[in-house]
């Protein structure tokens, strides 16, 4: 019998919040599943080029990685797929392959794995908790992760709007986690903590003035990254100049998010725009759902 399996899409960082903090967004993956007699994957709508449609597809690789922890094998299901997430811009598309196949082999092998089994699988893979842990539980998260396993707590549902700036262009995260020093200094580190401390902390009393201060204030990686996107400086000094909370990379970018008192997302939207009249300016809001 057929089922579907829909998934989140999340921003990872929110600043400071390096490889920690991530919000689940009102943006999916949706997939219907089916039976059949090999593997296939069908490419309905949405973003979705490139995505190979075979047996070598991510979704199917993580379900069968998943499965062989189980020592099953999988049967074999056609895959229907829908996104409107853009792929490779910094809304964790790739986060949410991983909690898609680990939910279709959940199902498929009637694993009723927990979420915060899904969490412990989908970061041993990932590495790091800040878009799984999002597209798992919905809302505000904030995580670590070790050799240890992968500690969250679950942050509420922020009462924000979100406003992208989305260059049509990729940007890998590999490639710009490359941009990011080896090491950084203890004093540094204290520092860089404290302010992701702050920032935490202000979330969870939904203070997001405070919290936009400290995002200006990370030391963590938008010293190092952000300048290379080109739209950052512009974006930045639109972000002074408005009432808004504040801006930060999406993830590891390239999408600019700006955080927005709840209720101005759209009139923000419209002002941004008129400061970047060719790019492409979408209105947003935190998803209150993980996986389905
Ligand atoms: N925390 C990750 C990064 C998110 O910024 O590189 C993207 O995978």
């Amino acid at each position: 019998d057929s089922f579907d399996i829909i998934v989140p899409a999340s921003t990872a960082n929110l600043g400071p919040g390096f490889d920690s903090v991530g919000m689940a967004l009102n943006r999916h993956l949706s997939l219907t599943i089916t039976p059949s007699e090999v593997w296939e994957v069908e490419l309905i709508a949405g973003d979705l080029e490139g995505i190979p449609t075979d047996e070598s597809n991510f979704i199917i690789e993580i379900a069968k990685w998943l499965a062989d922890k189980w020592n099953e094998p999988l049967p074999p299901v056609h895959i229907g797929m829908v996104s409107n997430i853009p792929l490779a811009r910094g809304f964790g598309s790739s986060a949410t392959a991983i909690v898609a196949g680990i939910e279709l082999t959940n199902q498929l092998l009637h694993l009723h794995l927990t979420d915060e089994e899904k969490v412990q699988w989908a970061t041993l893979y990932e590495g790091h908790p800040d878009n799984v842990a999002p597209s798992i539980y919905g809302g505000l998260v904030v995580g670590h992760h070790d050799e240890e396993g992968t500690e969250i707590v679950r942050a509420g549902i922020p009462a924000i709007d979100l406003v992208a700036l989305i260059p049509d262009y990729p940007v890998s995260t590999s490639k710009s986690r490359d941009a990011l020093p080896e090491t950084l200094n203890y004093a540094e580190a204290v520092k860089a903590s404290s302010i992701s401390n702050v920032q935490v902390a202000a979330m969870m009393r939904n203070d997001w003035t405070l919290a936009g201060r400290m995002m200006k204030k990370d030391r963590f990686h938008r010293p190092y990254r952000y300048l290379n996107i080109p739209e950052w400086k512009q974006a930045e000094e639109i972000a002074d100049q408005l009432p808004v909370y504040g801006a930060t990379l999406s993830g590891a970018g390239p999408i600019i998010l700006f955080f927005t008192p709840q209720g101005t997302g759209e009139e923000m939207k419209s002002r941004i725009q008129r400061a970047f009249p060719e790019s492409t300016i979408e209105c947003l809001q935190p998803d209150p759902h993980g996986v389905t």
